[in-house]
């Protein structure tokens, strides 16, 4: 019911409205109304209480809510479950606990920081409070274990094309998980999953944006930059309109995987936007650095490099990092 008045009231931005309208509306008395609005004020949204004339929505909370996300973030065919936690060690770990004890395919946890958000190989994920979009999303897809990688060459392509159209900046997709802008790391992708040897349990698909941080420490400052920082901009960036973008752009890419069995469409878009196809990479193997050049992706989202003796192979994902010179890309 919380959920349904914050509804009402930001689609009435322009006027009061009772708490005997809300009570009647969603046949509540009024106490429970009041109730209601005292939790979404505690919640951070500014709503505006006159006597006599009723309730009204003045400003749009920043924080993430779960509330506010399942009313933006619609699906026909899924249903979502937001988790939106203030601090947690991190979302993928929560997720996880939560996928343990059976929760449903499509849960969504968010956090405003992580205090162990955690990378590819090992890294940690720095990960500050408000700073950035920190989400975990449980899949249970009916596929081959070995067809997972590709879940990650979708999330790239929906967090390119949710970056692209929400703030127009030309981020690229530096393969297989990282979304870079002018050279730095604006976002980065951990897919994890249980399974056994022909079955998936579960994925968990964790992304991590850099929207507004303003900041980055000595270590990570040549590498890492942020949306704003990309801009800009003074103005702080809404995080839930990047996360609705990547939602619906996400469903889209991902059924089509599931029902048709073809990533293509993915596949073309991390083609599209790559970083690094046509280029010359340095990259990382078991210790070993090798200069290669990178031909194209193949359908399958593998990396076709030539090595300088022409031959050419095909590189699956998780098993190279890619550098230029001494530059992160
Ligand atoms: C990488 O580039 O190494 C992947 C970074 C993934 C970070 C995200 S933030 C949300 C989720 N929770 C985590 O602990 N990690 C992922």
């Amino acid at each position: 019911m919380r959920k349904e008045i914050l509804k009402t009231l930001m689609e009435n931005t322009d006027k009061y409205i009772s708490g005997e309208e809300l009570s009647q509306i969603f046949s509540v008395s009024r106490t429970a109304v009041w109730k209601a609005i005292k939790a979404l004020k505690e919640q951070g949204y500014q709503i505006e209480s006159v006597s006599r004339k009723g309730y009204k929505l003045i400003e749009q909370t920043v924080a993430l809510s779960a509330d506010e996300l399942a009313i933006k973030i619609k699906s026909e065919k899924h249903s979502y479950h937001f988790i939106c936690h203030k601090s947690v060690d991190s979302t993928s770990s929560a997720l996880k606990r939560l996928a343990n004890e059976g929760v449903q395919e499509w849960t969504v946890v968010l956090s405003e920081e992580q205090l162990e958000g955690r990378g590819r190989l090992g890294r940690q994920w720095i990960s500050k409070a408000g700073e950035g979009i920190y989400m975990s999303l449980l899949l249970k897809p009916d596929i081959l274990p070995h067809h997972a990688a590709k879940i990650t060459q979708i999330a790239a392509s929906a967090v390119t094309l949710a970056i692209r159209e929400t703030t127009n900046l030309p981020v690229l997709i530096k393969w297989p998980n990282d979304i870079v802008i002018n050279g730095k790391k604006v976002c980065g992708i951990l897919t994890e999953m249980a399974a056994e040897l022909n079955q998936i349990n579960y994925v968990i698909l964790g992304i991590g944006i850099n929207v507004n941080g303003e900041y980055f420490d000595e270590e990570i400052k040549d590498k890492a930059s942020s949306l704003k920082m990309a801009l800009g901009q003074e103005k702080p960036i809404d995080r839930k309109v990047v996360i609705e973008s990547f939602f619906r752009h996400f469903e889209g890419l991902y059924e089509q995987f599931i029902d048709e069995s073809d990533a293509g469409h993915a596949i073309e878009i991390c083609r599209k936007y790559s970083a690094i196809i046509g280029t010359d990479v340095q990259i990382l193997r078991r210790q070993n650095t090798e200069a290669v050049f990178v031909v194209d992706l193949t359908d399958e989202g593998e990396l076709l490099i030539r090595h300088q003796d022409g031959r050419e192979e095909v590189i699956i994902s998780g098993e190279v990092s890619i550098r230029r010179g001494d530059r992160y890309i």
